[in-house]
């Protein structure tokens, strides 16, 4: 082959290939990784990603200057030349291709086994899913219970995933793995996070017809101020004192639907808990029961002009008694001064 063909080959090759780094590179595909894991995963999707543009860049440049060095002429009726194989290219194009598969496959097992490996004192988190909520158990920290899963950074977290009744999937796109919550087994899912900020967490799993609102939001948080956290509402869920309904409304994200004066939410979602009083008036029930059953059995009454269906039936299972105790006491303390 002649030294200009070859230049004419490289050209177009490295112009193909550039084309398709930039599509790789420059395009956001992926959310920025917030764990060690998805990071290790992104590698992952690099080396195959460049693998791919260089096969990619070589059969272009094969192909445009065939295409173009090779074209027959208007008048040219004749067959081409008889070509009987080549041994030399099938043994390389057998032997590359083997050669990267296996490297993908080695590069990718490495990945696997160090994503998997508990880190030293690793944080063990119980993540429970439910139609159509999620909702989180510290036991570390006296069973200590949220609607959002707080996490500390940089410390090697083992989420163990349950189902409480059909199979969900767990999902927080920075953390880039997903894993199933099935009935009757405990998954788990290890995490590092590497960077403070918030992050959705989707039921990725067609689950029934909430599937799409089974949201939550993962928070990673300093070290410290996760320490703190913890300490605090853990203490504060399970000794049941004067604080404790408070600590248990603001770690279960109440306030993200509920308006209520005493904690300093202003949630517009569900109804006004400053009305409680005047709620119980509708099913003719004592306040405090009225209040047990509206958390525990949301749908059983629903107040005129809110949707069913929208306030998450975990609460009964994930509380403790002791704590939905404590949480029954302070909203009925907190609304049976105001006005109804
Ligand atoms: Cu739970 Cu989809």
């Amino acid at each position: 082959m002649r030294r200009g063909s070859i230049l004419q080959l490289v050209v177009i090759g490295v112009i193909a290939g550039a084309i398709a780094g930039a599509v790789a590179y420059f395009v956001p595909w992926l959310p920025k990784p917030a764990t060690l894991e998805a990071e290790r995963i992104d590698w992952v999707f690099w080396f195959v990603t460049v693998i791919c543009i260089v096969i990619f860049a070589l059969v272009i440049s094969v192909i445009v200057y065939s295409v173009i060095k090779f074209r027959v002429a208007p008048d040219d009726d004749t067959d081409g030349p008889p070509i009987h194989g080549h041994t030399g290219l099938e043994i390389v194009w057998t032997a590359v291709p083997a050669i990267l598969v296996t490297a993908i496959g080695v590069f990718s097992a490495i990945v696997l086994a160090r994503n998997d490996a508990l880190g030293v004192n690793p944080l063990r988190i119980d993540v429970y899913a439910q139609q159509f909520a999620w909702s989180f158990k510290y036991p570390e920290s006296n069973g200590l219970s949220a609607t959002e899963l707080r996490l500390p950074v940089h410390r090697s977290i083992q989420l163990r995933i349950h189902s409480k009744d059909v199979i969900h999937s767990f999902w927080v796109p920075q953390f880039g793995q997903k894993q199933d919550a099935v009935p009757g087994q405990v998954t788990t899912l290890h995490i590092t996070p590497t960077r403070v900020g918030r992050f959705p967490i989707k039921c990725t799993e067609l689950c029934g017809l909430g599937h799409a609102f089974m949201r939550a939001t993962a928070i990673v948080m300093p070290a410290a101020e996760y320490d703190a956290w913890a300490a605090k509402q853990g203490q504060a869920q399970s000794t049941g004192g004067a604080d404790a309904g408070k600590a248990i409304f603001a770690s279960n994200g109440c306030a993200a639907c509920h308006t209520l004066k005493a904690a300093g939410a202003t949630g517009k979602v569900g109804p006004d808990l400053d009305r409680l009083p005047a709620f119980a008036k509708g099913p003719g029930k004592p306040l405090d029961a009225f209040i047990r059953e509206s958390i525990v059995k949301p749908d059983a009454y629903i107040e005129k002009g809110y949707p069913p269906n929208v306030m998450p039936k975990t609460f009964g299972s994930s509380l403790s008694s002791k704590q939905l105790d404590a949480l029954v006491r302070y909203l009925v303390a907190s609304t049976r001064g105001g006005s109804a």
